[in-house]
């Protein structure tokens, strides 16, 4: 078994010197390169790579199944900013601050095809692979479509949040797992529980996302600092934040809410955070969903050692700062 330092960085080095694009137009493929440079956690790839590590050897399946899925991932993450009005992805300028937004629009659809024609080579459950693939990026356009929804909306229930960062962010990475363990032979019900797991874990995942964006250390982090509060987003923190609000708190979130994003209403938002015990809530539930994947991990029928490297990323996720 590969550790998960291995084998991000034998994905790293594999990924970034052998990238699928073309020279021409210059314009098209090089802010691609650009962003595809700019590093990234890569822990899409590294799920996909240790599910199939789990059943059998790493093989070309699981490579490129883990190309596409961090293509498909970085392609989301360009339309992401473009949506979300984000100056600052990865330490460095967004793609469309750099170079524009029909690079923005025009790389990030070919960046989903090349995801697709990466995906093409997988041999093995190349039928499952492809319909896991084509539900899961149905499910994240539409989590991507309820995000955008709820920044005008200020009746969103943490149920409806739920759903939203279920489709728009953890469906990928329990997609991850399962598409390695497919490739790697996997049978049913170990697969299931895997995407339990990697489910589970995405909630957890994109709460971390959420309270990072809040209170991260930008130079860390690489995102500008507060965007979420800036864009009215409707985090868990400020689901949170409403709800527990007592005295005049829920008025000043209001008017927070309708205050045009600068820095002040970013440092107003972060302090009724803290004052409500929104921060304190965010985390137990990050934990809450953390516990939940680390059941489903222990119910998947493969001895527990063959586990670590998982656990260990899943271990790594909840405490990481970028
Ligand atoms: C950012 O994903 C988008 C979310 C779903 C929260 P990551 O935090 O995995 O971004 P990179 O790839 O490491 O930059
Ligand atoms: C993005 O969620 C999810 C997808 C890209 C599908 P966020 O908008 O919270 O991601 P960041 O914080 O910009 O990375
Ligand atoms: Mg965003
Ligand atoms: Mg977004
Ligand atoms: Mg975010």
């Amino acid at each position: 078994m590969q550790s998960f330092s291995d084998l991000t960085g034998s994905f790293e080095s594999r990924f970034t010197s052998s990238l699928p694009f073309p020279d021409q137009p210059t314009a098209l493929y090089e802010p691609c390169s650009y962003l595809l440079h700019l590093g990234g956690k890569r822990v899409r790839p590294v799920l996909c790579l240790m599910a199939c590590e789990l059943f059998d050897a790493i093989g070309d399946d699981a490579w490129y199944a883990a190309n596409a899925i961090e293509l498909f991932h970085n392609f989301t993450l360009i339309h992401d900013d473009i949506m979300d009005k984000a100056p600052l992805r990865r330490g460095q300028p967004t793609l469309h601050h750099k170079y524009g937004m029909t690079a923005g629009i025009l790389c990030g659809d070919v960046m989903c095809i090349y995801a697709y024609e990466q995906l093409a080579h997988v041999r093995k459950n190349l039928p499952q692979v492809i319909q896991l693939f084509n539900k899961t990026a149905i499910e994240v356009c539409e989590g991507q479509q309820m995000d955008m929804d709820f920044e005008t909306r200020n009746d969103v229930s943490i149920e409806e949040y739920l759903t939203m960062i279920t489709l728009k962010t953890s469906v990928l990475l329990a997609c991850s797992l399962k598409i390695g363990a497919l490739t790697g032979g996997a049978l049913g019900d170990n697969a299931r529980k895997l995407y339990d797991f990697g489910k589970n874990m995405g909630i957890a995942f994109q709460l971390q996302d959420d309270l990072l964006d809040a209170f991260g250390d930008t130079a860390k982090l690489g995102k500008q600092n507060g965007g979420d509060i800036r864009a009215n987003k409707k985090t868990y923190l400020l689901l949170k934040a409403q709800e527990n609000a007592t005295g005049d708190q829920k008025a000043q979130i209001a008017q927070l809410l309708a205050t045009d994003a600068g820095n002040q209403k970013v440092a107003d938002m972060l302090a009724l955070y803290t004052a409500t015990g929104a921060d304190k809530a965010c985390r137990d539930a990050m934990t809450h969903y953390a516990d939940l994947a680390f059941a489903n991990l222990e119910d998947v029928a493969i001895p527990t050692v063959r586990k670590e490297p998982l656990r260990e990323l899943a271990r790594y996720l909840l405490v990481r700062d970028k």
